[in-house]
């Protein structure tokens, strides 16, 4: 069983899917976090964001492995830890220049490919690119201002400057972020994350 969850940035599919993902028992998989690694290992070798077979280079055969576990994935580098490098501001301003690249988004695919099902996968393209066959496939969308304030948080005054960045980074994903024809697209602004937990698990009746 694959349950797909798609979005913009910052609609709280990482939340969401780990909130789907407990209740139904199986790990979640961020696919985000392996287009982080790979831009966090070209900004740290100097190399060029869009150069392919050198972002690629750097991706194979030096151990780059995603551990899916339902408590929040973790990412690895043979024995080093990438996990908490990944949400930096170089990489979050980096990562949409690599995952651009198609022989990226074709390593990225096959590592995400080769995990065990059952999972609850994330990201922008997992519903249409990456799990067409999945069971159940859903697509959650927040203003950019809702998805800002909801970043922000406890500094108001970032708001717009979030705001700004996010958009950019719609803006340059855009490629990547069509709903799946067959997902059900939840609009996340009204509602807190237990209510969009909620609204994915009412919909999967037979997974429960
Ligand atoms: O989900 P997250 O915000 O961590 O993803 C980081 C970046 O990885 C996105 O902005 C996008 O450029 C890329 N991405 C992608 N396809 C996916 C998941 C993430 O292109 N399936």
């Amino acid at each position: 069983m694959i349950v797909t969850i798609d979005g913009v940035a910052a609609s709280g599919k990482s939340s969401v899917s780990g909130g789907v993902a407990r209740a139904l028992g199986v790990p979640y998989v961020s696919s985000g976090l392996l287009y982080r690694a790979a831009a966090l290992l070209a900004l740290e070798a100097g190399v060029d964001l869009r150069d392919a077979p050198a972002v690629l280079g750097l991706l194979e055969g030096r151990g780059v492995r995603l551990e899916p576990l339902a408590e929040g994935n973790r990412v690895w580098l043979g024995q080093r830890e990438l996990t908490a490098d990944l949400h930096s501001t170089r990489v979050d301003k980096g990562v949409s220049a690599v995952a651009a690249l198609p022989d990226v988004r074709a390593w990225v695919d096959a590592q995400l490919r080769l995990l065990p099902e059952p999972f609850v996968a994330e990201g922008r393209d997992m519903g249409t690119n990456v799990f067409p066959q999945a069971q159940a496939k859903f697509y959650l969308t927040a203003s950019p201002r809702v998805r800002a304030e909801r970043r922000a948080k406890e500094r108001p005054e970032d708001i717009p400057a979030i705001e700004a960045a996010l958009t950019r980074r719609d803006e340059a994903d855009r490629r990547q972020i069509t709903p799946a024809a067959d997902a059900l697209v939840i609009d996340t602004g009204p509602l807190d994350l237990q209510g969009v937990i909620d609204v994915i698990l009412s919909t999967l009746p037979d997974c429960r």
